[in-house]
């Protein structure tokens, strides 16, 4: 019935067509129709509803093209050059290929769905077609490779700003670079980086934002722990507002960064929106999993546990889950 709905105002593109038109066409009460129409809006169908003239379609979903993205970004050197799929792989794997055919610093790869989005770890990224932002950036810092950590989580605090300007929203950083909004995870980045022994060639940044997914678009296995700004606000999101945001952001925080190679302003950041810090966490590494308090960061951005025994641990990778009222998440 929705679709059919859709298909009237689609047919009558601005016009208006009243409640009662198209209850008596497709048989149905003005109070279900309402229902549909405030469904298509939540999915980001522009309608306009006026007492006495009833419903039309100005607007329809927005999609991701090269054209707009270039016209609202505001920066220099972020996300200047943009390449826009409707569906792609892994947009890492596309700017791994452009990054060693020579790609400038800042070349965005954006795409609208991925086939195999991968996420840290060797697990899979879930990117439903038109419902999050699944991007790549190309970048390439004069840094020692062991200092590559760093970026990943300068983009954490970038990333953080930019959702918490777009929303409002009270939004946290977890241990290393999970983005959470209510104990939940709304995006995750994946950092991928090609070096030699004392240089670093490029570093392709991925970012998966859930934007406008429903509770039903989250497979069972992460329904409970993800959540998507669309669920939190309970309204449509613009995706390509947010990407030019953040595109600001992380040209901000990175050339900073650069210039006065001062991590410190970075770190307190991520103390200030912490949702791992003081709290019980499960540190689950490569050889071994053990619970404890994490107590700080340290300067190189690793995690501080103190361990039941006492003693404080250096976590300088791995997964970390934080212990809430139902358990760890
Ligand atoms: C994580 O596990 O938290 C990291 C998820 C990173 C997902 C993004 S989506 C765009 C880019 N392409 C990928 O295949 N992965 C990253």
């Amino acid at each position: 019935m929705r679709d059919k709905i859709l298909k009237l105002l689609v047919d009558n593109r601005n016009e208006f067509l009243s409640g009662e038109t198209i209850s008596t066409f497709l048989g149905i009460t003005r109070s279900a129709v309402w229902k549909h129409i405030k469904s298509l809006q939540l999915d980001g169908f522009g309608i306009e509803s006026r007492p006495g003239l009833g419903y039309r379609l100005i607007d329809l979903p927005e999609e991701l093209d090269q054209v707009t993205l270039t016209e609202i970004m505001k920066t220099q050197l972020m996300g200047k050059s943009i390449e826009v799929h409707q569906a792609i792989d892994s947009t890492n794997n596309r700017a791994r290929e452009l990054a060693l055919e020579g790609a400038d610093e800042g070349t965005l790869i954006v795409a609208e769905t991925q086939l195999e989005g991968r996420g840290r770890l060797g697990r899979n990224w879930i990117s439903p077609r038109g419902k999050g932002i699944w991007m790549s950036l190309i970048l390439r810092p004069n840094l020692p490779p062991d200092q590559a950590p760093r970026i990943t989580t300068m983009a954490a605090v970038a990333i953080r700003n930019a959702l918490s300007r777009a929303t409002g929203l009270n939004i946290g950083i977890k241990w290393p670079n999970d983005i959470i909004i209510d104990d939940k995870k709304v995006c995750g980045i994946l950092t991928e980086m090609h070096a030699d022994i004392d240089s670093i060639h490029y570093v392709v940044l991925g970012i998966g934002i859930n934007v406008n997914m429903t509770q039903g678009d989250f497979p069972a296995e992460i329904s409970s722990t993800a959540t998507s700004l669309r669920i939190a606000l309970n309204r449509y999101l613009d995706r390509r507002q947010i990407i030019a945001l953040i595109m600001e952001e992380i040209e901000e925080t990175y050339l900073n960064y650069l210039e006065n190679r001062d991590f410190k302003p970075i770190l307190d950041q991520c103390r200030q929106h912490s949702v791992t810090l003081n709290r019980h966490v499960k540190v689950i590494g490569r050889d071994t999993t053990f619970e404890g308090f994490a107590v700080d960061f340290d300067e190189d951005g690793s995690l501080l546990v103190k361990k039941n025994d006492g003693n404080i641990a250096k976590v300088m990778s791995g997964d970390v889950s934080v212990r809430g009222e139902k358990g760890y998440v």
